[in-house]
């Protein structure tokens, strides 16, 4: 095919994604019921005899009130933009609910849901967040500082907070319920659980945040819930969302042209996690034993996230872990999560995410049956040998979120609209202390280390150039870190 005119996204897709075994999103269930000519059936809301998405009529309405029941929900509706999309519809919701509302947020919400409080210019307070640096992990909140936030804050819209979280770990949603709706009658308690669609299949994975009495919750269907990229679903409660408000806030979102062939295969998804769940994610689960069990065997210097007794000190926090997620903490080891990630591309490998000394696996439902095998002799050529000496670890980066107070200096919204009148670039190292006029973060986890109208952290800085030098990859408007604005 001419080089011109052939596509290299068609070409990538057709010729080398296949080749990887891959540890990370999309997790697509291959037995799902599938769109029989993805290109010959591409059709538009023209076609209005299906029904339209926006309406929730037709055959929209009816896979919309199926996913509902299947997953404890009152009402549900499909994203066609993944958890981020779906994050801006609810804060907007929150928005026009309130002008000028507050809402109480843990600091490692994505963001995701970050710039949606920007762009709505919500006030908000940041709930306290322990960090792990071990696992470069933060906790979700615990039910007391929820408490003691709401009881400062007796006027907050929301309690918003992310289960589980990148790492797997689910907050004690229960019982975080309880405590608000004993508080406040109209404080909703907001679950991101983009990682969470699978949740609700299998009784052995913790319990979903629909089925933990959450108000309103979101979920990416395509990170572990079986469907193709780019949907997801929202689910709530009718009679503590106020349901009118939260469909004018998607209709002003909603793309008019969106992808029935996307959506059908997020339908689909969860029609077979309903039909067969329990041997489908049974499968991954036990398959996720297997790989921890020969990682266990193969690099006993290596710290594997799901430590009953780590589990257990951090209970106040956590309520526990996904079981398709593998965490690696590699601090005995001389090479940071970043170098042993990339030696995976090299051998064929890709996981889910990298860190300054840890990474993440997700055990997807398009694996190989090769695959443990394959990937826990590929990460003992890379590691062995490479252990520091004695009980030597590498240094853990301070925790980046620390020293970052509970609201801004000046709102995020004000902030970046005065970068541009009073806003300069100053070298990185002298911004801290100063109050960022920009956001910066490493993706994954997209969890924003700088932010507007915050002071810089000295952890934050550190945390950013080891990052760099390590090999991850810094999602900012000088992405080298040499100079950051500031107010
Ligand atoms: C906690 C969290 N929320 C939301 C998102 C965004 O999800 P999506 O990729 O479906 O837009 C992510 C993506 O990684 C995430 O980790």
């Amino acid at each position: 095919m001419d080089p011109i005119t052939s596509s290299p996204i068609v070409r990538i897709l057709n010729e080398d994604v296949r080749r990887y075994h891959r540890w990370s999103t999309p997790s697509i269930l291959p037995g799902q019921e599938r769109v029989e000519d993805f290109y010959a059936s591409d059709v538009s809301i023209s076609a209005g005899f299906f029904g339209t998405l926006v309406d929730h009529t037709g055959v929209f309405g009816e896979a919309e009130r199926f996913a509902a029941a299947a997953q404890g929900a009152d009402r549900t509706m499909f994203s066609v933009h993944g958890s981020s999309g779906s994050n801006w519809v609810v804060l907007r919701m929150l928005a026009m609910e309130r002008q000028d509302g507050l809402v109480l947020v843990a600091r490692n919400i994505h963001h995701s849901m970050m710039n949606a409080i920007k762009a709505f210019d919500l006030d908000f307070r940041f709930l306290p967040a322990p960090y792990d640096a071990r696992f470069e992990a933060l906790l979700p909140p615990s039910v007391d500082d929820v408490v003691s936030a709401l009881d400062r804050h007796p006027e907050a819209l929301a309690v918003i907070y992310t289960s589980p979280t990148y790492e797997g770990l689910t907050g004690n949603t229960e019982d975080i319920v309880a405590a608000v709706h004993a508080r406040s009658e109209d404080c909703l308690v907001f679950v991101d659980e983009a990682w969470g669609g699978h949740l609700h299949f299998h009784g052995d994975l913790p319990c979903s945040a629909m089925a933990a009495g959450a108000d309103i919750c979101v979920q990416s269907t395509h990170k572990l819930a079986g469907g193709l990229q780019q949907t997801g679903l929202i689910h709530w409660r009718e009679d503590r969302v106020d349901t009118e408000l939260l469909e004018e806030a998607y209709r002003e979102y909603v793309t008019t042209s969106p992808s029935y062939g996307l959506l059908a295969s997020a339908d689909a998804a969860v029609r077979a996690l309903a039909a067969c769940g329990t041997d489908l994610l049974g499968e991954s689960i036990a398959r996720t034993a297997r790989l921890k069990a020969a990682l266990r065997r193969a690099l006993p210097d290596a710290d594997l996230l799901d430590d009953p007794r780590w589990l257990d000190a951090v209970s106040r926090n956590v309520s526990g872990v996904d079981l398709v997620k593998t965490t690696l903490g590699l601090s005995r080891y001389a090479l940071t999560g970043y170098q042993v990630a990339e030696a995976l591309v090299e051998r064929g490998i890709v996981i889910e995410k990298a860190g300054v000394s840890t990474i993440t696996l997700i055990t997807t439902f398009q694996l190989a049956e090769d695959a443990v095998e394959a990937t826990v002799t590929a990460l003992r050529d890379i590691l062995d040998g490479r252990q520091l000496p004695g009980s030597e670890r590498q240094a853990a980066p301070g925790n980046p979120f620390a020293g970052i107070d509970d609201r801004p200096v000046i709102r995020p919204h004000d902030a970046k609209r005065l970068a541009k009148s009073i806003g300069h670039e100053v070298q990185l190292r002298e911004a801290i202390g100063k109050v960022a006029a920009e956001e910066v973060e490493v993706y994954p986890p997209g969890i924003p280390l700088i932010l507007e109208g915050f002071r810089v952290g000295a952890d934050a800085v550190r945390y950013l150039e080891q990052a760099r030098a390590s090999g991850g990859s810094i999602v900012a408007r000088d992405t080298s870190l040499a100079t950051l604005r500031v107010l």
